[in-house]
């Protein structure tokens, strides 16, 4: 009658997969406790970590499993402690971790009606009441592990890529606040032909990279001209955090979801953690508080 659920923290993007590839990072993530209860309907009774809505309509977790339970109608209710540890507009899907978790947790009480892809139409209301925009490409990683590619949203189409086995991913979260709708805000919404050529030769070539385990080819994919110039002016540091990443043997380095957060990617742990020291020296010569992680995607 009750779950503790682990809702991981996820990198969308990609560089080049905007809104479509995402991974999840299974060490970093939040707490959730979600307990059946005798009166229907959902309640929020505590956030610890946050400042979040307790209101259940307010709320990105509520939001998710009111639509989940549209869809069932079971005959008790839900009432969910959150423990967060991901800080909302990091870029590692801080609101995803909610919402996927407690699609997740209430799926597992109700005895899994629901297969984890059907979960990610669920979550993807909590993204859209965090943003504005019903993206997957967080929730879908979080829900099914590993690299994931939203085909399509509408009919909704995940596919679950495979990880190469030596492939680890650095995040570097500099302490600063960037709502993912601000970071919308200033995309454009046409893009040239060229630019979109690049775009998807490097989506591809990506999506091969992975099934292939040809790290040369992933590492020549992670380029994005579309949104990463920009977004990477809102971002401190930047093109410092980048260069240092590719000096100690990054494979590829862009803007981990909507930002502030920077991922690269690498072959091997020894590199990861070397990139994750060259991260940190840049910050630490500016004097900016920063969060690090490295991960086995
Ligand atoms: N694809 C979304 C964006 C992810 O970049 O706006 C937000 O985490």
């Amino acid at each position: 009658n009750e779950i503790k659920v682990f809702c991981p923290a996820t990198i969308a993007n990609l560089s080049c997969g905007f809104d479509v590839l995402g991974l999840c990072l299974d060490n970093v993530g939040d707490e959730m406790i979600i307990r059946k209860t005798e009166e229907k309907g959902i309640k929020i009774t505590k956030i610890e970590g946050a400042t979040l809505p307790l209101e259940t309509e307010k709320n990105v977790a509520g939001v998710a499993l009111l639509a989940m339970l549209e869809a069932t109608k079971p005959d008790f209710g839900f009432e969910i402690e959150i423990y967060k540890h991901i800080k909302a507009g990091s870029g590692i899907g801080s609101s995803a971790a909610s919402s996927a978790g407690a699609v997740f947790g209430a799926n597992e009480l109700l005895r899994n009606p629901f297969t984890r892809k059907e979960l990610v139409q669920f979550a993807m209301q909590g993204e859209k009441l965090a943003s504005g925009n019903a993206h997957a490409d967080n929730v879908a990683p979080a829900l099914l592990g590993g690299f994931t590619l939203v085909r399509s949203s509408n009919p909704l189409d995940i596919i679950k890529i495979k990880s190469p086995d030596l492939l680890y991913a650095t995040v570097i979260h500099p302490q600063i606040e960037l709502k993912t709708s601000d970071a919308r805000s200033v995309l454009k919404q046409n893009v040239s032909l060229k630019s979109a050529i690049t775009q998807w030769g490097n989506v591809g070539g990506l999506i091969a990279g992975l099934y292939t385990e040809d790290y040369d080819l992933i590492g020549r994919s992670l380029h994005d001209e579309i949104v990463e110039p920009l977004r990477s002016v809102l971002i401190p540091g930047f093109d410092l955090i980048k260069k240092a990443a590719y000096e100690s043997g990054a494979l590829g380095s862009g803007i981990s979801g909507s930002g502030p957060s920077i991922f690269a990617l690498s072959k091997g742990k020894e590199n990861a953690q070397n990139i994750a020291k060259a991260m940190c020296a840049v910050y630490d010569e500016i004097h900016l508080p920063y969060e690090i992680h490295v991960c086995k995607v």
